[in-house]
């Protein structure tokens, strides 16, 4: 496999009439090949910043490796559109929580390991952690550009609604990763 063998068949589910599902039908299918997706994204180091994540990047679709590092959390966030992870190595815990106005609910909380997939509709935000001693590295599948949708994160601790904003997001996650856990609503 190559990278662009990976963006091919996940835009080819992008451009299906219902993208989410198809997109969940197609990372079941790569399940069996996270061997191949790891070997074909090996060039992409996932960790510092956006440019070291992003391999695809166009209005209806970002492909991305993240790579959380042991002891990271992230701030409850969103995506400005639907999202999808297929998880490579390591260990992820997401809480998911609905967004109602700009107030968040927490739903559900799942823990994804090598070959785990999660799913999330557009008006889910998530707090995701890396759980363990080594990293959680993921592809992520949003359907829309996430570097130009306006998109929403929460003050970890007060909970309050702020527009996306890389610098604050990186003070947020430090706060984030230095609590006990996900916040509670
Ligand atoms: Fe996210």
């Amino acid at each position: 496999m190559k990278p662009h063998d990976l963006v091919t068949l996940c835009a080819n589910a992008r451009d299906s009439a219902d993208p989410l599902a198809a997109m969940r039908e197609l990372l079941e299918s790569l399940r069996k090949r996270v061997d191949e997706i790891e070997q074909a994204l090996d060039y992409i180091p996932g960790t510092g910043g956006n440019a070291n994540q992003v391999f695809y990047r166009a209005p209806d679709l970002t492909l991305l490796k993240v790579r959380f590092p042991a002891g990271r959390r992230t701030p409850p966030h969103d995506h400005g559109t639907w999202a999808s992870i297929l998880l490579l190595s390591g260990g992820e815990k997401n809480t998911l929580y609905r967004t109602d106005g700009g107030a968040l609910r927490r739903a559900s909380e799942v823990t994804l390991t090598r070959g785990s997939i999660l799913n999330m509709r557009e008006e889910t935000a998530h707090v995701a952690e890396c759980i363990g001693s080594e990293p959680a590295i993921g592809l992520h599948v949003y359907g829309g550009d996430i570097f130009r949708l306006p998109r929403r994160m929460w003050h970890p601790q007060t909970l309050v609604a702020h527009p996306l904003d890389w610098g604050l997001y990186e003070n947020f996650a430090r706060m984030a990763s230095a609590a006990p856990g996900a916040p509670a609503t």
